[in-house]
């Protein structure tokens, strides 16, 4: 008879509160981003405003000044604990690309095992160490667009305040991206989703 057991905690409660703060977070950054983006477009289009924050440039300037301070703040403390406690490492290394072709045919194959919930597949791995470090690149890109005398080498280092904006745009553009393909794996393996709220896994023996 199949019976539900509960796993020891997959994901702690650091973690959790930080993962979803941060999805508050870039909701807001990016929905008010766009608010931003539409009052000077660096491209031949604007987004809908239906999709955008704070009504006009600036309350959606509010927003994400307020919003910044929670993605910097709860990433540092994400990454201080994470990296403190060896987590890290040990979640997402080692990782090679032969790993993460392997695993990528596996999961286009449907061959990929999700038993496991408390070790990430190589995909996985590469995918979440990818979005870390385009959100530091958008934080830092962020810092030359709104105070580009006081960072003088993050700005020579983006090309300067015009690259900057661009630098900020893309790296949006690819955490919007990424996000959307996280979403569509979660709801493709739906057991991930409750152990991302509780901690704990459930697995029928
Ligand atoms: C509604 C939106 C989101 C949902 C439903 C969601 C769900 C999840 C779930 C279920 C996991 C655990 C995956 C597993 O155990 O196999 C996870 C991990 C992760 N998510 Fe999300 N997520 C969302 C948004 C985001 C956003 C906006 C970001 C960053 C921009 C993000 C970044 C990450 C990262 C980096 C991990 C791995 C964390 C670690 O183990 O250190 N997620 N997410």
């Amino acid at each position: 008879m199949s019976q539900t057991l509960t796993n020891p905690t997959v994901h702690p409660a650091w973690l959790r509160a930080t993962h979803w703060l941060n999805v508050l977070a870039v909701l807001v950054m990016v929905m008010s981003g766009w608010q931003i983006y539409n009052a000077s477009p660096i491209f031949p289009f604007s987004f809908p405003r239906s999709i955008t924050l704070g009504g006009w440039l600036g309350g959606a300037l509010l927003w994400h000044f307020a919003a910044m301070w929670v993605l910097a703040l709860n990433g540092l403390i994400y990454l201080a604990w994470n990296i403190g406690s060896g987590r890290f490492r040990r979640q997402m290394f080692p990782l090679t690309p032969r790993a993460v072709l392997r695993d990528l045919v596996d999961a286009l194959r449907g061959r990929l095992s999700h038993a496991n919930l408390s070790q990430y597949n190589a995909v996985q791995k590469a995918a979440y160490l990818f979005v870390i470090a385009d959100l530091v690149l958008l934080v830092l890109s962020g810092l030359v667009v709104f105070k580009p005398v006081q960072f003088p080498l993050l700005r020579t280092l983006m090309g300067d305040f015009d690259n900057a904006r661009i630098v900020h745009f893309v790296a949006m553009a690819l955490v919007v991206l990424i996000v959307a393909v996280h979403v569509a794996m979660v709801a493709l393996v739906p057991k991930t989703f409750p152990t991302m709220i509780t901690g704990k896994a459930r697995r029928a023996s």
